[in-house]
């Protein structure tokens, strides 16, 4: 699919999406056509967003949600729109296990992709790093490598600011 940001982000700015979520680094808005588009705030947005894109494009596992469409500069990235998982039990229920540690660790596809891309197994067994998209269960935020995290969200940094994207 064709994507033209800038008209995007001028949408964006005139008011025409909705913020769905935000998280550390990124604002989430809803497209209205059933896609969602992750806006990065500051350079750890962009980093995520370029992380996100290649785990997707080397993936080998169904867990990942499908990156549809990132911008060259990496500040925009789109995926299908989840819904919000509240309950880790939705995905223990959908994949009939017990732990995400142990859907994890009967999905050596899984385990080759967070391998492949310095992700953490932990961070991807959150909640709130899921979504339902057309009510499957998929990992929704797996831009987050060990080296990002090391360089930019590492113990000292957390109260660092980074300097904001300004989209004119
Ligand atoms: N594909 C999506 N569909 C719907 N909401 C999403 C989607 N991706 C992210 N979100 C929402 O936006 C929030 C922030 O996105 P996320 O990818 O976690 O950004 P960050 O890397 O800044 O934490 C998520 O916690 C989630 O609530
Ligand atoms: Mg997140």
């Amino acid at each position: 699919m064709k994507y033209d940001f800038d008209i995007i982000i001028t949408e964006i700015k005139g008011g025409k999406y909705n913020i769905i979520g935000t998280g550390s680094s990124r604002t989430v808005y809803d497209l209205n056509d059933g896609f969602a588009v992750k806006i990065a705030r500051d350079i750890r947005g962009t980093l995520q967003n370029e992380s996100e894109r290649k785990a997707y494009q080397s993936h080998r596992s169904e867990l990942l949600a499908e990156v549809v469409a990132v911008s060259e500069d990496n500040r925009c990235l789109v995926m299908p729109k989840a819904k919000r998982i509240k309950n880790l039990s939705v995905i223990y229920n959908y994949y009939n296990k017990r732990s995400i540690k142990s859907l994890f660790m009967h999905d050596k596809l899984i385990i080759g992709d967070i391998k492949n891309n310095g992700l953490s197994s932990k961070d991807l067994s959150r909640a709130s790093n899921w979504g339902l998209i057309d009510n499957v269960p998929l990992i929704i935020d797996y831009g987050l490598t060990h080296s990002i995290y090391k360089r930019y969200y590492g113990p000292n940094k957390l109260f660092k600011r980074f300097k904001p994207i300004q989209y004119s």
